[in-house]
C-alpha cells in the first residue's frame, strides 16, 4: 500500500443516499452570503487598500488603493473557478471533511493529508483572524459608550511587534510586566472564542433560520455604510487610483482574498440541492457574483471617503465613517460587523473539529479525537480543541500574519481541487457526476494556475510559515498517520 492509496468512492458515499434535495439556487445564494461576508471586508480591506510598513520603514506589501475594486473583481473570478470544481466533487462524494474527503478519494492519501492540514490554516488559523477583527469593531463599539480598554488589553504582542504605528508599538514599553516580558493580550478575542466554544459545546449549530437573519443584517449594515458613506465622498480620494499599480492590485488581492473564503462551504450542500446540474452553477456563481459586488461598492465608498492610507485599521469601515465625522453611523456599522463575524467564528468554529474528526476516522490523527459525544453525537474532544488553540492564538496573534497564512493554506488546499477535478476525469470518466464542471481542461488548469498567481501576491513570511507548516505536517504524517492509516490496515474497511 503507498502514500497515494486512494479512499474508494463507493465507500465515501455509503449511507448518504436519500437526503432531502430540498435547496434551490436562491437558498444557494444567500447560504453562500452567510458563510462568506466577514472579517475579510470588515477588516482586512484596511490593509488591503493601504498596505503594510513596518516600524523601520520596511514595506511588508503594498496597497491597492482605491484599484483594490479590481482585486475584488480578479479575486471573484478566481474563486468561480475554484468553486466549480468544488461544486463537482461536492456532488460526487457528499461527505463531512471537505477539500480533505475529495484529495482522498481522488489524488490518494499524502495528498489528502497535505490538503487537511492546510484546511487548519483556512479553519483554526482563519477564526484567529476574524477573531481579532471581531475585537476590534468591539473595542471601537465599547468607547462609543465611553468605555476605553488599555491598550495592553486589546493589542496582541505580535501584533504590537508587527505594527508600524507608533501608538500602538509605545504599548511595548508601556504595557505591565510579568517576569519582564510586557503583557500584550488581545482579551476580548479570547473571550469571544471561548464564548463561542461554549455555545458549540452545549450543541448549537448552523441553522438555516439564523443564516437568514444574519444575511439580512449583513446586507443592511453594508448598505447603510455604502449610501451613508457615498454621500460624503471626495472625488480627490481616488488620485491616484493605483498608487503602486498592478503590483498593489495583486498584493491587495492576496490579502483581501479573505473576503471569498467559505465559498468551499456551500458546495457541501450538494446533495441537499434540487437539480444540482441547473442550481449549483447558479448558487455558486450568483452567490460569487452578489458578493463580489458589494464588495467592489464598500471598496469603492471607502477608498472614496477617506485617502486610503487612513484605512490601515482593524476596523478599516467604521474608523473610515467616524474620519468623515459620521460618528452614529460609525457605530451602527461596527455593531453590524461584531454580529457579522460572530456568525463567521461560528462556522469555522463549528467546521473545523469536523474536519479533525473525520482525519482521526481515517486514522490519520490520534483515535481521541474521532470520539462523538454519546448523548449530542457531536465531535466535544475535537470542539473543545479546536476552542483552545483558537483562543490562545487570537490572545497573542498578528492579525495580517493570520490572514496571509490562512489564504496561502486554503489557496493551496482550492489548487489541489481544481487538479483533483481533472485527475479524476482522467482516472474514472465513466462516474455520475450530478454536477460537470463544463470546459473541464480549461477550468480546473486555470483554476489551480489562478490560485498559485494569488499566492504570489503574499509577502516572503507567509511563505516561510506555511513551508514551516508544511514540514511538521508531513513529519506528523510519517510519525503518525502513515502508521495508523485505517486504509492501510490490512484486512480492514475504511469507515465513510
Ligand atoms: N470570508 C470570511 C470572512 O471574511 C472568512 O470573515
Amino acid at each position: 500500500m503507498g502514500l497515494f492509496d486512494r479512499k474508494p468512492i463507493a465507500v465515501l458515499d455509503d449511507g448518504e443516499h436519500g437526503m432531502r434535495r430540498t435547496l434551490g439556487a436562491g437558498d444557494l445564494i444567500m447560504l453562500a452570503i452567510g458563510a462568506v461576508i466577514g472579517a475579510g471586508i470588515f477588516s482586512s480591506l484596511g490593509t488591503a487598500a493601504a498596505g503594510e510598513v513596518l516600524a523601520d520603514g520596511t514595506v511588508v506589501r503594498y496597497g491597492a488603493g482605491p484599484a483594490l475594486v479590481l482585486s475584488f473583481i480578479l479575486l471573484g473570478a478566481v474563486c468561480a473557478l475554484a468553486a466549480m470544481c468544488y461544486a463537482e466533487l461536492a456532488s460526487m462524494i457528499p461527505q463531512a471533511g471537505s477539500a480533505y474527503a475529495y484529495s482522498y478519494a481522488t489524488l490518494g492519501e499524502i495528498v489528502a493529508w497535505v490538503v487537511g492540514w492546510a484546511l487548519i490554516l483556512e479553519y483554526a488559523v482563519g477564526n484567529v483572524a476574524v477573531a481579532i477583527g471581531w475585537a476590534g469593531y468591539f473595542t471601537s463599539l465599547l468607547s462609543g459608550f465611553g468605555i476605553d480598554l488599555p491598550g495592553w488589553m486589546t493589542h496582541g504582542y505580535w501584533n504590537v511587534k508587527a505594527s508600524g504605528d507608533p501608538a500602538i508599538r509605545a504599548l511595548l514599553d508601556s504595557a505591565p510586566r510579568l517576569a519582564g516580558v510586557p503583557i500584550l493580550v488581545n482579551l476580548p478575542a479570547f473571550g469571544v472564542v471561548a464564548a463561542i466554544t461554549m455555545l458549540l459545546m452545549q450543541g448549537a449549530k448552523e441553522s438555516t433560520r439564523v443564516n437568514n437573519i444574519m444575511v439580512i443584517l449583513k446586507r443592511v449594515v453594508l448598505a447603510l455604510f455604502v449610501i451613508v458613506g457615498a454621500m460624503h465622498i471626495d472625488p480627490a480620494n481616488y488620485k491616484p487610483f493605483a498608487p503602486n499599480g498592478f503590483r498593489g492590485i495583486h498584493q491587495g488581492a492576496a490579502i483581501v482574498f479573505f473576503a471569498y473564503i467559505g465559498f468551499d462551504a456551500i458546495s457541501t450542500a450538494a446533495e441537499e440541492t434540487r437539480n444540482p446540474q441547473r442550481n449549483l452553477p447558479i448558487g455558486i456563481l450568483g452567490g460569487l457574483a452578489v458578493c463580489t459586488l458589494i464588495y467592489v461598492i464598500v471598496g469603492l465608498v471607502a477608498t472614496g471617503l477617506v485617502p486610503y492610507d487612513q484605512l490601515r485599521s482593524a476596523d478599516p469601515l467604521a474608523k473610515a465613517l467616524s474620519l468623515a465625522g459620521l460618528d452614529t453611523a460609525s457605530w451602527i456599522v461596527a455593531a453590524g460587523a461584531v454580529v457579522s463575524m460572530s456568525a463567521v467564528l461560528l462556522v469555522f468554529q463549528y467546521g473545523q473539529p469536523r474536519i479533525f474528526y473525520a482525519m482521526a476516522r481515517d486514522g490519520l490523527l490520534p483515535k481521541f479525537a474521532a470520539k462523538l459525544d454519546p448523548k449530542t453525537r457531536t465531535p466535544r474532544v475535537t470542539t473543545l480543541l479546536t476552542g483552545v488553540l483558537v483562543a490562545l492564538g487570537s490572545l497573542v496573534a498578528d492579525d495580517a500574519a493570520t490572514y496571509d497564512l490562512t489564504n496561502i493554506g486554503t489557496l493551496a488546499a482550492f489548487a489541489v481541487v481544481c487538479l483533483g477535478v481533472l485527475v479524476l476525469r482522467i482516472r474514472e470518466p465513466d462516474r455520475p457526476r450530478p454536477f460537470k464542471v463544463p470546459f473541464v481542461w480549461a477550468v480546473t488548469l486555470i483554476g489551480a494556475g489562478a490560485c498559485v498567481f494569488v499566492m504570489q501576491g503574499l509577502p516572503a513570511s507567509a511563505w516561510m510559515a506555511f513551508g514551516a507548516w508544511m514540514v511538521i505536517g508531513l513529519a506528523l504524517y510519517f510519525a503518525y498517520g502513515y502508521r495508523n492509516s485505517v486504509l492501510r490496515r490490512p484486512g480492514s474497511t475504511p469507515s465513510r
